[in-house]
């Protein structure tokens, strides 16, 4: 088999590429990789394998230099005769910006993005399955506190927390347009947070919101909304086991399910257990989120609920000087916020009946092991980076 994969320097694609690469099936795995040339693109790769001291083999592992946002990415995949033997794409390429900032790249990116690798799949003379990296979270915000199926999405009426997933639903239907359903397999993640390995996540993203959640201590969230978070090694493994197994479906959930899925409250006291010198978590109603970015702006009205809190606005004075360094803080965990209090869990029962899988380990307890990670993360920088 000859794989083609998407995203391989990112957080989740950097992981279904390693795991790709130990297998024996696997032939050869070109990779697009956004870069200046050749040895830049090695470079990139190089960095992917190292990072957890995996082995790098360029004889099977090749890149390919190209990006979504080209205009000719399809002609120039298409006509790159090294290309031609590709039996399955594996896009997991995509804008993951929940700032609204970057909506336009967004669609861009995961929509007409996308339609450039699906045309170039529809091209390919050998080409079997079209293994497209969705997310569960397309859905949409009008889904609360219950359990989500596969067949509920995508859904055109969604409406949706921010573009990204907007985009993501979108980009579900291009690939039906396209291509038959023999050839799509699409697996839609949960939330992907870290890794439950004792060893550095290959992204920050979520664990920022968590290490900035655990610094702010007063948080304006349902702290018993269930919560379904994955870490990235669970979440590449059921990937690359779903493409090789017996499937009885196009799409499948990776996600905790009901049975390992987590809540803010389960999380805090395995937060609070380490980060002991910080004040107690404090679970305030949702509104709560617009006093505290007034407090950031110095314009705190004098009848706030928010002063029944004064520890906490001491304690923020305190911690990070000046109280506009928090609305930075603030805005940046505002989407988080709004997915944690929606307590969607994504069934995985497709996967786990067609998968050799076990159930996900829950985060309140693989998330002991980034520990050391969550100390130094810099929430500033994380914050700026989104
Ligand atoms: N992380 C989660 O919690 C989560 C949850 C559910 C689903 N997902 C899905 O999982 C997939 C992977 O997400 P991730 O967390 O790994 O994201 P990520 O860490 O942001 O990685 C994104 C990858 O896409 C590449 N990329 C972005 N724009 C590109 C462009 N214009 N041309 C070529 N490559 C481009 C990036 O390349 P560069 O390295 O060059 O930037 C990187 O390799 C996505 O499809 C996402 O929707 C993620």
């Amino acid at each position: 088999m000859n794989v083609f994969i998407t995203g391989s320097t990112g957080f989740l694609g950097g992981e279904i590429l390693v795991n790709l690469s130990k297998r024996k099936d696997i032939n050869k795995i070109y990779c697009l990789v956004r870069a200046q040339n050749e040895v830049d693109a090695i470079l990139r790769l190089d960095k992917v394998f190292s990072l957890h001291g995996d082995f790098y083999d360029r004889e099977k592992v090749f890149p390919v230099i190209g990006n979504l946002m080209d205009a000719d990415l399809t002609a120039q995949l298409s006509s790159n005769p090294e290309l031609k033997d590709i039996n399955v794409i594996v896009h997991s390429a995509a804008n993951t910006s929940f700032s609204g900032i970057y909506d336009k790249m967004v669609e861009q990116t995961n929509i007409e993005g996308l339609r450039k690798i699906v045309l170039f799949a529809k091209q390919l003379p050998k080409f079997e399955t079209f293994l497209h990296i969705g997310t569960a979270t397309i859905c949409g915000k009008e889904v609360k506190h219950r359990l989500v199926k596969e067949e509920e999405s995508p859904n055109l009426n969604a409406k949706h927390v921010v573009s990204y997933t907007h985009s993501k639903a979108q980009g579900e239907l291009i690939i039906r347009e396209h291509l038959p359903e023999n050839k799509i397999l699409i697996a839609r993640p949960s939330i992907i947070m870290g890794d439950s390995r004792d060893i550095t996540p290959r992204s920050p993203v979520i664990l920022w919101a968590v290490a900035t959640i655990n610094q702010i201590r007063l948080i304006p969230a349902d702290q018993h909304a269930k919560l379904d978070v994955i870490s990235v090694d669970y979440a590449a493994n059921a990937i690359v086991k779903l493409l090789f197994a017996k499937r009885n479906h196009t799409v499948y959930h990776i996600s905790s399910g009901v049975k390992a899925a987590t809540s803010a409250y389960e999380l805090s006291l395995v937060l609070e257990d380490h980060f002991s010198d910080l004040p107690k978590y404090c679970f305030v109603k949702n509104e709560m989120l617009k006093q505290m970015k007034l407090v950031a702006k110095n314009k705190l009205p004098l009848d706030s609920e928010l002063l029944k809190y004064p520890e906490y606005i001491k304690y923020w004075k305190d911690t990070f000087g000046e109280l506009s360094h928090l609305r930075i803080l603030f805005a940046g965990l505002d989407p988080y916020l709004e997915f944690l209090n929606l307590g969607q869990v994504f069934d995985n029962s497709k996967l786990l009946q067609d998968v050799d899988i076990e159930q996900p380990i829950p985060a309140h307890e693989y998330i002991v092991k980034q520990m050391a990670y969550l100390e130094k993360l810099d929430v500033f920088e994380g914050a700026m980076d989104f």
